[in-house]
Formats: structure tokens, C-alpha cells, sequence
């Protein structure tokens, strides 16, 4: 009997909980629970289980990601301006091993050259940029797909 993977742990980091206080114009007027309550409604849409982490520590998100492994079947990460130098964090998606897809809120590629590197990218089925909220909802469906669901 084939069990549904479902559960996907959606995981924003640093400076992310700033939501609503940062630049309008790359991030848009949501909260991060506004967002989180949006992205929510695309999972159940999707018949996905959604489960929401943000913290400031990269070293709780670096042990939050030691944990999915048998807590959640894949993985959604907007870590912020770690993604454009964290090794650390590379290295604890790839001990997590579940699928996983990297959003931005705001198009990275067009902004100042530092953030144009990922770290994490060569970790990801897909990297959804520029698309604001909207951009969650193409992650999840990314997501879906390779979990079958
Ligand atoms: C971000 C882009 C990063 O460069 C930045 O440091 C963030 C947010 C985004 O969602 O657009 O904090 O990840």
C-alpha cells in the first residue's frame, strides 16, 4: 500500500519575520503570518499538510533541519540572506535529504550581485525568484509533483 507524502515544512529565515517593516517594492506589504496564512491555503488547495518555521538563529535552522527528516516530506526554504553564503546551511539540506525547492519573495537575479549566488541552489528541484507570495503557491506545486501527491 503506498503512503501519501504530504507533509511539507515551509521554513523562512533571517530577517524574514521583518515582513510588512522591509522594502515594499522587493517584498511586498504582507506580515510573515499574513503569508504563512496565504501559503497555507495553496497547500490545502494541493492536499498538502503545511507546517510553518521561521527563526533569526542559523543555528536553529540549521537543527530544525536535522529534524524534517521523518517530520516532513519535503521542504520549502526562503533562509533569506543566507542563502547567499551559508554552507552551513548547504550542508544541513543535504543531511536532510528530502526534496526540496528555494523561494524568494523578491527577483534575486536582479538585484545587487550578492545575491545573485545560492548556496543551496544545487540542493533544490527548482528556484521560484520575483514572484512575491504567488511564487509560494508555483513552489508548492513543484513540490507536489515530486511527492506525488
Ligand atoms: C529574500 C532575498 C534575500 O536576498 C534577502 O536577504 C531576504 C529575502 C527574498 O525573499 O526575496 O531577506 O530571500
Amino acid at each position: 500500500m503506498s503512503q501519501a507524502r504530504s507533509r511539507v515544512e515551509l521554513m523562512h529565515g533571517v530577517n524574514l519575520d521583518m515582513l510588512g517593516r522591509r522594502d515594499p517594492v522587493h517584498y511586498g506589504t504582507l506580515t510573515l503570518s499574513e503569508l504563512e496564512r496565504q501559503v497555507a491555503g495553496f497547500a490545502r488547495e494541493l492536499e498538502l499538510e503545511l507546517h510553518c518555521f521561521q527563526t533569526n538563529s542559523e543555528a536553529e535552522f540549521v537543527e530544525h533541519l536535522h529534524r524534517l527528516p521523518g517530520l516532513a516530506d519535503g521542504v520549502l526554504l526562503n533562509p533569506g540572506a543566507w542563502t547567499h553564503y551559508s554552507w552551513a546551511i548547504h550542508d544541513a539540506l543535504e543531511i536532510a535529504a528530502i526534496p526540496a525547492v528555494e523561494v524568494h519573495l523578491s527577483n534575486v537575479g536582479a538585484r545587487e550581485k550578492w545575491r545573485r549566488v545560492s548556496v543551496i541552489a544545487d540542493l533544490c528541484l527548482a528556484t521560484v525568484s520575483g514572484q512575491g507570495v504567488e511564487g509560494y503557491r508555483e513552489a508548492l506545486v513543484r513540490l507536489s509533483k515530486e511527492l506525488d501527491v
